[in-house]
């Protein structure tokens, strides 16, 4: 255990030490002695050599320049693990008859063997060799003999006559080698006195029979090859390939103890140094082993341990025998796919960079949207409708893509109208159902709480003769209102605009103020909480397919800011129909819905406008010129020609009565908006019994409002949504004078 720890410690040792060295020996060591190079783990000084290995010290005689292992000649040191040294021959020289000179040699091998690459070989006639050789305790002996009648012939045979070889094996670490005449009876006329007996290197001796025979003497030395190895442990034992350097490997030696290393293929040098084994330049060297292949218009090209055949571009290479040849296909398909990789990069660049770009708008955009959504009360809105006590709600909140959408951009074709209130579009929603939506307005943050309350209140109320408002869109500044369409225009239209050529009949007539004045009784009475439409007029009335009236705009001219839009609006249509109680007071109650009602039927009955710039100043308010007529008992001048016939002038009678009325200037005076209703359907049904009888049909309606809760506008909690709606009035009211 203590051997192996130090053969160790000397392995890392010489690792260390050998670390930086390049080259084949180690530095300031001799690395030649006269043309013998010396390599490690060769050296001539004591840290030039393998540590350890004492008789890898060789010694060169500076006078003669020869190398010296001990007393053996060194010639040549091989990395594969060989020494070649030169030993003289052994011979026996006679007269004819006696020994006249005799020299044996009897050499022993320390840390070097025997090779088998040497022979054992004899030359003279009648004679005999003898080899014993010592394999640790064991010693084999083997010889020859040569036995010649005639002079040997001239044939370079070292084959019995006057010449007799031997193999030799490996391992030896000791040799004796004698020669002795072996005397025949008919001896030759041997003209010959040495016998010679000696080690040479297979191949480096060819026999000649004539100056062998006669003087071998005088070619005294032969190479004779020795096998070396490091140490006596094996690569593992050793401790595998760390002990020899890069790029090589370690080996087992095959005829000794110990290892030797050897550098990877592609590479050449000293294996045993650290960075002793370098790359071979294969296109350069002129070494035929390494040289490299590649044939016709191919180029070398050097790799570390090895080398690549390489083609010029358009080339491939065959690998057969390492020429070029020209690709299948031709060469313009490279630019092809140089022009469509060039434009297909640069289209992806153009997507990436404006896909950035709609991401940082759209981001942008949602940033706003969810700002103008606060703004407007979506959270507040989005919080009751979550509440307790709305199940019944209804209410859809559109995105802004989907009334843009619905809009087809808010173009300017689907435009239904437009007033101070803001503007109506014509919008188809995703499933094809046909829409109204209004684009109100809303400048004041301190109104978003009443427009949420109205909202919520709107969208409960289902009545047939209600315009149903199906949700809101909050995202945008100005909120969106989405309304149910209604496709024939505006009461408004029909007496006064685009329709007025329709004729509305009589029957038409009383029929819709009987549905006006149900549904505003309705409003105020059936209600659990009375609503105050508070802009009743006929451009609020509008009319179906079947001339049936919806009533619309409810409440969303409350939120109108005060500003100068608002005074257009009221100079344009309201003015006239506003209650002068109301515009003077700014108290707002249900009478004042039933004045707006009492023009509204004026106008029906007159199809003269509420208000009227071309009649004398007296008269230029519908209210008063119809007062007036009724006071002076002509009725039947104010009354439009194509609605008043013979049998209808009762009917016409009450209805103005019913109009003067309703348009009373005191308040209290006017009737409550359900004995108006009763009293028109009483004229309604005196006419047509039948046909009114289900004109007015509230049970389903009062359902839909039962547990309907109007909450409290903001920062306003003791109130209640009548009050709300009451103060927003006055607001308006008071900025508008
Ligand atoms: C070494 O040099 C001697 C002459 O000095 C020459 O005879 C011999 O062949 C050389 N050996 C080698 C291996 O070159
Ligand atoms: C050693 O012998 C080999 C051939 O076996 C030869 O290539 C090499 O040059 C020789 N080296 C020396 C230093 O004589
Ligand atoms: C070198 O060789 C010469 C001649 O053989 C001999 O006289 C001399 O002593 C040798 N020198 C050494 C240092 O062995
Ligand atoms: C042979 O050699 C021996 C010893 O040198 C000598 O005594 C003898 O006379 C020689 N014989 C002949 C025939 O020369
Ligand atoms: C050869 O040398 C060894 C020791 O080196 C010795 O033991 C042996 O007897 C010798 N043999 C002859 C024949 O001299
Ligand atoms: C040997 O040859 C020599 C001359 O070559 C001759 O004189 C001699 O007689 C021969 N001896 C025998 C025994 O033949
Ligand atoms: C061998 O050496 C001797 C002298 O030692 C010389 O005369 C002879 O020519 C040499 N032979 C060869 C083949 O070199
Ligand atoms: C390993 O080698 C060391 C010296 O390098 C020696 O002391 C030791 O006995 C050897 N161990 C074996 C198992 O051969
Ligand atoms: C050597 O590597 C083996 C697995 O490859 C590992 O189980 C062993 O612990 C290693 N030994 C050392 C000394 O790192
Ligand atoms: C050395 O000899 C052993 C058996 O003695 C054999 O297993 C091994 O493969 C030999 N090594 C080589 C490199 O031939
Ligand atoms: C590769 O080259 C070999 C030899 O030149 C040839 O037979 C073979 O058809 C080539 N392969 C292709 C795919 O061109
Ligand atoms: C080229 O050499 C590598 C080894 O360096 C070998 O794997 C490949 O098969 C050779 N190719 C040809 C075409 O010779």
């Amino acid at each position: 255990m203590k051997k192996v720890h130090g053969l160790f410690l000397v392995a890392i040792f010489s690792l260390a030490y050998t670390q930086l060295i390049k080259g084949q020996s180690m530095p300031n060591c001799q690395t030649k002695c006269g043309n013998v190079s010396i390599e490690y783990p060769f050296g001539t000084s004591p840290r030039c050599y393998y540590p350890g290995q004492s008789t890898f010290q060789l010694t060169c005689n500076e006078t003669t320049n020869k190398l010296y292992t001990g007393n053996l000649q060194v010639i040549n040191i091989s990395h594969s693990g060989e020494l070649r040294i030169l030993k003289a021959t052994s011979f026996t020289c006679y007269n004819s008859t006696d020994v006249t000179e005799s020299i044996s040699y009897n050499t022993t091998l320390v840390d070097f063997t025997l090779s088998n690459k040497n022979s054992f070989t004899a030359v003279g006639c009648n004679t005999y060799a003898v080899m014993t050789t010592a394999v640790g305790d064991r010693s084999y002996s083997t010889g020859c003999l040569s036995l010649c009648d005639s002079t040997p012939k001239e044939n370079g045979l070292c084959s019995g006559e006057g010449c007799c070889h031997t193999s030799v094996s490996n391992g030896s670490q000791r040799f004796l080698i004698e020669s002795s005449r072996f005397d025949r009876d008919a001896s030759v006329n041997n003209s010959n006195p040495c016998f010679y007996a000696f080690l040479v290197e297979e191949g480096m001796f060819n026999f000649s029979p004539s100056p062998d025979l006669l003087n071998l003497r005088n070619v005294t030395e032969f190479p004779v090859v020795l096998d070396w190895s490091i140490g006596n442990q094996t690569c593992k034992e050793a401790g595998n390939t760390s002990i020899c350097g890069q790029n090589s490997v370690c080996l087992d030696s095959t005829t000794r103890t110990g290892y030797n290393c050897k550098c990877n293929d592609g590479y050449d040098g000293n294996p045993y140094l650290a960075e002793g084994c370098l790359d071979i330049d294969e296109c350069t060297t002129s070494s035929t082993i390494y040289r490299h292949n590649c044939s016709g218009s191919s180029a070398c090209v050097n790799m570390m341990g090895h080398f690549l055949c390489s083609c010029p571009s358009g080339f491939d290479l065959n690998t057969t025998d390492n020429s070029c040849m020209r690709k299948h296909k031709p060469e313009y398909y490279g630019w092809t796919q140089i022009f469509l990789a060039t434009t297909v990069g640069f289209l992806a660049i153009v997507l990436v960079v404006s896909c950035v770009q709609q991401k940082i708008k759209h981001r942008k955009n949602t940033e706003l949207r969810k700002h103008f959504f606060e703004q407007n009360g979506g959270g507040m809105l989005r919080q009751r409708l979550s509440g307790a006590g709305t199940s019944n709600v209804d209410v859809q909140i559109f995105t802004e893509e989907g009334m843009k959408e619905a809009t087809n951009g808010y173009e300017e074709s689907r435009i239904l109208g437009q007033g101070g209130q803001g503007t109506v579009y014509k919008g188809i929603l995703p499933d094809k159902s046909v829409v109204a939506i209004k684009k109100a307005r809303l400048g004041d943050s301190s109104q978003v709480g009443q427009f949420i309350n109205e909202v919520l209140v709107l969208s409960q109320i289902n009545h047939r003769n209600v315009v149903k408002l199906l949700g809101c869109c909050l995202e945008t500044e100005v909120p969106l209102l989405v309304y149910e369409f209604i496709n024939s225009g505006t009461l408004f239209d029909h007496l006064h605009g685009s329709m007025s050529n329709s004729s509305l009949t009589w029957e038409h007539r009383l029929r819709i103020s009987v549905e006006i004045a149900g549904t505003l009784a309705y409003l105020h009475s059936s209600a659990s909480i009375p609503i105050i439409h508070r802009d009743v007029k006929t451009a609020n009335i509008l009319l179906d397919e079947n001339l049936t009236a919806k009533v619309a705009d409810f409440g969303a001219s409350r939120l109108i800011p005060m500003d100068k839009e608002q005074l257009t609006t009221m100079v344009q249509g309201t003015l006239g129909y506003l209650d002068p109680e109301y515009y003077n007071t700014g108290l707002l109650n249900e009478k004042s819905d039933v004045y707006s009602f009492g023009v509204v039927l004026m106008e029906l009955l007159t199809g003269q406008k509420a208000l009227c710039f071309e009649q004398p100043q007296q008269s230029k308010h519908l209210v008063n010129y119809f007062a007036c007529a009724m006071k002076e008992d002509r009725l039947h001048e104010v009354i439009e020609s194509q609605v008043m016939n013979e049998s209808n002038q009762r009917e016409i009678h009450e209805a103005a009565r019913i109009a003067v009325e309703c348009t009373r200037l005191m308040g209290e005076e006017r009737p409550r908006m359900k004995e108006v209703a009763a009293q028109l359907e009483a004229l309604g049904v005196a006419k047509t019994k039948h046909e009114l009888s289900d004109q007015y049909n509230e049970p389903e309606v009062n359902k839909h409002l039962v547990g309907v809760e109007i909450l409290p506008a903001q920062g306003d909690t003791g109130t209640t949504g009548y009050d709300s709606i009451k103060n927003v009035t006055r607001l308006h009211i008071e900025a508008g004078r």
